[in-house]
């Protein structure tokens, strides 16, 4: 059984790729340091597919304490989820996030070189493709940044591309996610925001289970057909499965390479979109008002993501509504726990 090493594996993302690495007959190895996770997690992915990953509550910024990860582990190949991700929180805080999300980086592929692991999944993000280039973003427009989170994915993708010229054993996919949401099915695992949720799908489920009043729609007055912003939403059990195309993709490739892929739908919802399709799985009502834009945004962006579908044999599976009758399931699971 091969061993991956997951960073960041406790997270939201991490998690449900976790519990797919664990059903694909993978041996999985969380690190993870729970700044913006919860240990109970780890009970969750035991609940769902029957095996407990190893897990190492350890912290990328301190280099020993990775190498001791691969020092009692023969690793395989590394899926790098973990990092600092709030975008508002970025701008107030630059330091943490180029301190944890590069530093982080570095050092994981300073230990992997020590050790010989070459093969990488890294989790990029859409971001990287800024607000200046002309929808659907495609893998080789230009990359910038409108946030220090975004320039620190920008950054680590260009800091990858060096490695991968100085020793071209490394063998790394640079995947570039578009708007995460939904929940693993069986309602038992989900994203569970500290605090006021920043991100627009789980603000509505928590409107949704009454924990906050009304929804704010940022914006009524953009390009689109109905003035709110339009994303490429996918489903985080479909992202989770690219991973594993990825991890094929990187094994069965006949030399090593650095490529990046875009994973999202290829195609966008409006936040009015997101509002009736959740009344919709919910059968409860979203009050919400409009607000004015918030700064950074911008109208739309979805992906092309035929790049995917060609060379990693991967598509989304799953549509809005299973998206948001995931996300409901999980939200009043999460109600019954933690009652407020
Ligand atoms: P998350 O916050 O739920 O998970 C990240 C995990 O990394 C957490 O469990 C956290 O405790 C851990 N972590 C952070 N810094 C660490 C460190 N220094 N050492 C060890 N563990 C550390 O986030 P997520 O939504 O699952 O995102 C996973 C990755 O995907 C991140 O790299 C994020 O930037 C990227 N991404 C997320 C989204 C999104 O909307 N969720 C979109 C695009 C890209
Ligand atoms: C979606 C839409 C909002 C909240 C963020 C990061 C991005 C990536 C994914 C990591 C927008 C609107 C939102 C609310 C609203 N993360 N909205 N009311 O901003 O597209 O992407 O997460 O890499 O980098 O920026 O996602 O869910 O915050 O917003 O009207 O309370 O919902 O204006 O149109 P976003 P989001």
């Amino acid at each position: 059984m091969k061993n991956i090493l997951v960073t960041g594996g406790m997270g939201f993302i991490g998690s449900h790729t976790c519990i797919a690495l664990i059903e694909a007959g993978f041996n999985v190895i969380i690190l993870d340091n729970l700044c913006n996770s919860d240990i109970s997690t780890l009970s969750r992915i035991e609940s769902i597919t029957g095996h407990s990953p190893a897990f190492y509550f350890a912290d990328l910024n301190h280099k020993h304490t990775i190498e001791a990860v691969f020092e009692q582990q023969e690793i395989h190949a590394v899926i790098h989820f973990a990092a600092l991700k709030a975008v508002g929180e970025s701008v107030e805080k630059p330091i943490n996030y180029y301190q944890n999300n590069l530093l982080g980086t570095l050092n994981l592929c300073q230990v992997m070189q020590e050790f010989a692991v070459f093969n990488l999944v890294f989790s990029s993000s859409a971001t990287v493709y800024g607000d200046k280039n002309a929808i659907p973003y495609q893998e080789d427009m230009p990359l910038s940044a409108t946030s220090p989170y975004g320039q620190s994915k920008v950054m680590i993708e260009q800091m990858l591309q060096d490695l991968y010229v100085s020793e071209p054993s490394w063998n790394i996919s640079l995947l570039r996610y578009f708007n995460p949401i939904g929940a693993h099915p069986s309602g038992l695992l989900g994203e569970d925001p500290k605090g006021i949720p920043n991100n627009l799908m789980p603000y509505i489920a928590q409107v949704a289970t009454g924990q906050r009043d009304t929804l704010g729609v940022y914006g009524d007055d953009y390009q689109t057909p109905d003035g709110t912003g339009i994303r490429d939403y996918i489903h985080v059990v479909d992202l989770a499965d690219g991973h594993l195309k990825a991890l094929a993709q990187l094994e069965c490739q006949k030399t090593t390479s650095i490529d990046a892929y875009n994973l999202g739908a290829g195609h966008g919802y409006s936040v009015l979109d997101v509002i009736k399709t959740f009344e919709q799985a919910s059968q409860q009502k979203i009050p919400y008002q409009h607000l004015p834009r918030r700064a950074g945004d911008i109208a739309e962006f979805y992906a092309d993501a035929s790049k995917a579908k060609i060379v990693l044999n991967w598509q989304v599976e799953r549509n809005l509504l299973q998206m948001c009758e995931d996300s409901w399931r999980w939200q009043q699971q999460l109600k019954k726990e933690q009652p407020r």
